[in-house]
């Protein structure tokens, strides 16, 4: 079986290694992939937004299944346009991206579908919206509606900052196109938990819980990242929740967007923050998070490849994933300055040493070779993934292989998970 994975990001490295456990033999691609996906397959040069590239190449080498990684190249069509050439793809159409890739769109379809969700109104005009924030008071949120890479959502503690922010969406364009509409969002508060589940255009398999850590220091300060460490499963979320966030959450929205003559097909991805009024969505994405899929992805018994294609066939409620019941954690290694600026071409060592312990992965990220020697090449440089029988083993085995790796100004959180253990908990940590 020849795999196509698009992107190069952690997320990618586990797909290809799930996707490698899976079927040993099958001929496995990465588009554009990174130094740890070279060891498990081809690495292709093509960014995952060249979305051109990418349908000239798979229509060229037709692989039996590709994995779509990165919203940017689902929201651009790329699944349409390979689906066009008679190719199987996981991964939504950009019709059902919509729901990552505009917020005022995932908002319409969440009221429509009376799905639980902060209270939201849409503006394209910058002082109609200043004379709303003015009228709701804060603390309020300001989303852009487009993608703008994990930035676009200001959270704002007093009006004076919300009409700011309304100002550097509507009016500056910091964000570009994506700011050509914004929403201004009731502010929620509790916990947040990432709940993915697969879906067949009918059917909704929900995956593991798990919680990534946005801010870039330990105790959630400092900017938002990409996400600096991830774990599963979450324990704020627990089972007693699952049927309300099945029924609420994925059964309403998908039954809303089918209303509307689109079928979802791939993951689906709900941000979710549980309130004192139950979970509510916070947001959507169309695709596995990153890096909460290095933490759950370890955790699947089986094979993953069967349910991936069972997505495409309609056949996921024949299809289930087992699961381990072991937990997993995630730490990213981020480069010195991240998510600010940062020096790329650091010598990374003791990869082997880490990757050889038990129940072990380093998944690669902002990495590359060079003259024999893997070096950093992004922010995220890592997501050192471990196993354990509890939470608090997982933790202690990835800080150990951690301990083993080195690179110039490494820095990662030290407290990944921490608020999910049983004892922070007694002592008041949380
Ligand atoms: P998003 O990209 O929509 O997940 O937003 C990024 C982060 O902003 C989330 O992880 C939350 O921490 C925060 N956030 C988004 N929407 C809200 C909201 N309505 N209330 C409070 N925090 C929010
Ligand atoms: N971990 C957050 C995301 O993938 O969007």
């Amino acid at each position: 079986m020849k795999i196509l994975i698009v992107g190069g990001g952690g997320r990618e490295h586990a797909l290809a290694w799930k996707c490698a456990s899976d079927d040993g033999a099958a001929a496995l691609y990465c588009a554009p992939g990174n130094a740890g996906t070279a060891a498990l397959a081809t690495n292709v040069p093509l960014n995952a937004d060249d979305v051109d590239g990418l349908a000239r190449w798979a229509a060229e080498q037709r692989p039996d299944l590709t994995v779509v990684g990165p919203e940017a190249p689902l929201c651009a069509g790329l699944t349409d346009r390979l689906e066009a050439e008679g190719l199987r793809v996981f991964g939504p159409t950009a019709a059902a991206a919509r729901l990552e890739g505009s917020k005022a769109f995932a908002k319409e379809i969440m009221q429509a579908a009376g799905t639980p969700t902060a209270a939201a109104q849409r503006f394209t005009d910058a002082g109609r919206a200043r004379q709303y924030v003015r009228e709701t008071g804060a603390p309020v949120v300001i989303k852009a509606d487009g993608l703008a890479a994990g930035k676009g959502v200001i959270v704002c503690d007093t009006v004076e900052a919300a009409e700011d922010a309304v100002d550097r969406v509507l009016t500056e364009r910091a964000f570009g196109a994506a700011g050509s509409c914004l929403l201004v969002e009731e502010c929620l508060t509790g916990e947040e938990v990432s709940i993915l589940a697969l879906v067949d255009g009918e059917h909704v398999q929900l995956l593991a819980s798990s919680q990534d850590h946005k801010r870039v220091f330990n105790n959630d300060e400092g900017p938002n990242t990409g996400g600096m460490g991830a774990y599963s499963p979450a324990p704020a979320a627990g089972e007693a929740l699952w049927p309300v966030i099945r029924e609420q959450v994925f059964d309403r929205t998908l039954a809303e967007l089918k209303r509307r003559g689109i079928a979802y097909k791939g993951v689906l991805y709900a941000g979710l923050m549980l309130t004192a009024d139950g979970p509510k969505v916070l947001e959507y994405n169309c695709r596995f998070g990153d890096p909460e899929t290095q933490a759950i992805l370890p955790r699947v018994a089986g094979g993953l490849v069967p349910a991936l294609n069972a997505c495409i066939d309609g056949t996921l409620d024949r299809t289930p994933l087992a699961w381990r019941d072991e937990a997993c954690v995630c730490v990213v290694m981020a480069s010195g300055g991240y998510p600010g600026r940062y020096r790329k071409g650091c010598v990374i060592t003791g990869l082997n040493e880490a990757d050889a312990l038990e129940d072990v992965v380093v998944f690669h990220a902002g990495t590359r070779l060079q003259d024999g020697d893997t070096v950093t090449a992004g922010g995220r440089v890592l997501g050192v993934t471990a196993l354990g029988a509890a939470l608090e083993d997982a933790v202690r085995r990835a800080y150990y292989a951690i301990s083993k790796i080195t690179f110039d100004q490494a820095q990662y959180r030290t407290d990944i998970a921490a608020k999910a253990m049983p004892s922070a908990r007694r002592e008041g940590m949380e």
